[in-house]
Order: structure tokens, then sequence, then C-alpha cells
């Protein structure tokens, strides 16, 4: 089998996060989404992967190179637009060519990796597999309708009344039936193939489509409530470690993670979090489900449940800083200049919420 996963799209639901970077790459619990989509793909014993790129296609490339350190095989297939998930499947049939595939969004997160489904697939004769889960509001989402007996009836995408609350993952698994589909179909009302729409044509056609139900978590990354349920999530999950330097006069509990060349100075950290490579921690409190990425300053602060990205820096803030998604090389810091006011340079599309 192989892989295929989408790191196009656009990621405009995450600015000003993803005005000048890709979605796929902002680090949940200090590691970049893609890399932990390419780790389940990987650890479910396939080496050949396909990731299709957008306008972001360059700081990918650079990112995840060709794969080496994961002992993976990477190729890089261009999308010219985000014309949705099935131009995405129908531009990778060169690649793709005859071989079972598995399809995984770039920006999703799944509990309990991939493995299961696909050696069940790998070995079945089904044209297709797809994972759903029961979701509050499906709304937002790819909806299925079961019958009785379990089989899939109709798929609708981010209906207005959910024929069911069973969403698709972004995970689905094909056979070279799927080429036709995406063929076949007409792009929808917002202009995307959408593979929902390809997926339909197949239960249409006589294809076997087989329901998977996960009932672990899934985060698709998509919006910044999610990406910081996503990196809760993952810090609950991870097996904690301390790689850095943790001063006598600080006190780090068991679910704490410091990654190498951190330092904790005469601070607390209750986790689960992670200190990123190289941060600093000084005189502060680092709350539970905090990530703090690689070479971030934070000092004479207090910090919970946030992400605060690579290289910025958080001085001398009175008041506790909470569910805060902090960008990269950003300056929160007191200014003792006058008049006394508070002095925001700030991106479009921010939010800024004041005591
Ligand atoms: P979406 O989150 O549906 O789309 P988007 O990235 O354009 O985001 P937004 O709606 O906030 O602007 O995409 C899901 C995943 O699939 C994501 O990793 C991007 C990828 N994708 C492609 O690779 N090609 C496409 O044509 C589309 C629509 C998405």
């Amino acid at each position: 089998m192989k892989g295929l996963i989408l790191s196009g799209g656009t990621g405009s639901r995450l600015y000003p996060l993803t005005y000048t970077n890709a979605k796929q790459l902002i680090p949940v619990a200090n590691k970049p989404i893609l890399f932990r989509v390419i780790e389940s793909i990987r650890d479910a014993g396939i080496d050949d992967i396909g990731i299709v790129v957008g306008s972001t296609a360059e700081q990918i490339k650079d990112a995840v190179g060709r794969g080496n350190r994961w002992g993976v095989n990477i190729t890089y297939i261009p999308q010219e637009k985000p014309l949705g998930l099935a131009h995405a499947v129908k531009i990778a049939q060169p690649f793709i060519g005859d071989d079972r595939f598995v399809m995984f969004l770039g920006d999703n997160v799944i509990q309990g990796g991939i493995s299961t489904l696909i050696s069940q697939f790998a070995t079945s004769d089904w044209n297709s597999q797809i994972v759903l889960t029961r979701i509050e509001h499906p709304e937002q989402y790819g909806v299925a309708e079961l019958g009785e007996d379990g089989h899939i009836v109709r798929l609708v995408e981010k209906p207005k009344v959910p024929p069911s609350d069973l969403a698709l993952v972004g995970i689905y698994m094909f056979d070279h039936h799927i080429f036709e589909a995406a063929d076949r179909i007409k792009p929808s009302w917002r202009g995307e193939l959408e593979i929902t729409d390809a997926i339909q044509w197949l239960v249409d056609h006589n294809c076997t489509v087989h329901p998977y139900i996960h009932r672990g978590w899934w985060i698709d990354t998509g919006a910044p409530g999610d990406m910081l349920s996503a990196n809760d999530l993952v810090l609950e999950e991870i097996e904690h470690a301390i790689e850095g330097y943790v001063d006598r006069d600080s006190k780090v509990d068991h679910r704490v993670t410091i990654q190498r060349g951190a330092e904790i100075i005469n601070s607390t950290v209750r986790g689960p979090a992670i200190i990123g490579e190289h941060a600093r921690i000084i005189n502060s409190y680092v709350g539970p489900y905090t990530s703090i990425d690689h070479h971030v300053v934070v000092e004479n602060s207090e910090i919970e449940h946030s992400m605060v990205l690579e290289n910025s820096r958080i001085l001398d803030i009175e008041a506790r800083i909470q569910d805060s998604l902090i960008g990269r090389d950003v300056v929160v810091a007191r200014s003792p200049i006058r008049p006394k006011a508070l002095k925001l340079t700030v991106g479009d599309h921010s939010k800024v919420g004041i005591l």
C-alpha cells in the first residue's frame, strides 16, 4: 500500500498563524501535525508516501525533506490551487498507480494510530474504507448515513440538517476505483471536487465502501480552539521525560517533558506540559496543558493551557496568560516606558483579550 497526505489548502480559518506558515507545520506538543501523520502512516508499515502541496510547498519540503528521518520515501505532488480533496486524489494518480492507498489529511490527529485499520483494509477485498466518528455537531464535516445493516446509504458534505452524528474523519482508504469516481463527479457549489461526492459515486456504482467507526478521539485542527484541544489530548498521551536542566529551586512534576538544552530556573511546571529545546523558564509558572516550543523564553510570568511557538518571549507579565495561542517570534512584555498604556503591534485577524 501507499500513503497520500494532503498538505495543500489555504488554512484561512487559522489566520493569522497561517498567513505565512503551513497549518500542517504548526506544532502540537512541540511536533508538527504533519510529522505525526507521517509517523502514523510509517507505523502502519507504509514507506512510500506522497504529499500533496500547495502554496506552502517550499516550507513543507524544507521541513520534511525526502523522509530519511522516518525511514520513508517522500514524493511531492504539487496542486496548483486547492480545488478539493477529490482533486488532490486525481492529481496523485501517477504516484499511486494501481496500488491500494490510505489518504490522510495533513491537519488531522487521531488517537491510537491507524495500523489496525490499514491491515484490515490491506487484506480485504473492499474498494474503500472510510473512518467515521460520532460527534455532537457534525454540520461542519462530511456526514454518513448508515442503513440498518450498517452499510453506507448516503454521504453529505457539511449538511444543514445532518442525517446522523457520524462525521467523516480525515482518513480514507481506496483502491483504483476512486480515480474513476473523481473523474466523473462535478465541482460542488463551493467550486471543489468533494471527496464525499466521489465516495458516494463508489457507493452508487456497487463498490464496497466499508465504514469503520473510530471510538477514540479525533481532532481536525482547522480552527484555533481545536488546536488547543489537540494539544491537550496529545500532551495527555505522550510519554514524558526530562532531558533538559531543572535547578534545585524549581518544581517539575512527572507529567512534564523538558527537551534537550531547556532550562527551568526557580520555576514551577505542572503537567501535562512540554518545554522545548533551548527554551528558558525563569521565575515563572507553567501550568497544565501548555506547550512551550523551542527557544522560547518565559520570565517572571505565569502561563497555562496555552501554546507558545518558536522563539517567542513572554516577559514580566503580571496577569496569568491562559487559553492562548501565541505564534512564532512574538514578544509579550511589560513596557516601562511612559505613558503607561497598552502598546500593541498586532497582525491582521489577531485576537487580544485584555483584563
Ligand atoms: P481543509 O481544512 O478543508 O481546507 P483548507 O486547508 O483550505 O482550510 P480553510 O478552510 O481554513 O481555508 O483541508 C483539509 C486538508 O486537506 C488540509 O490539510 C489541506 C488539504 N487540502 C489539500 O491538500 N488540497 C485541497 O484542495 C484542499 C481543499 C485541502
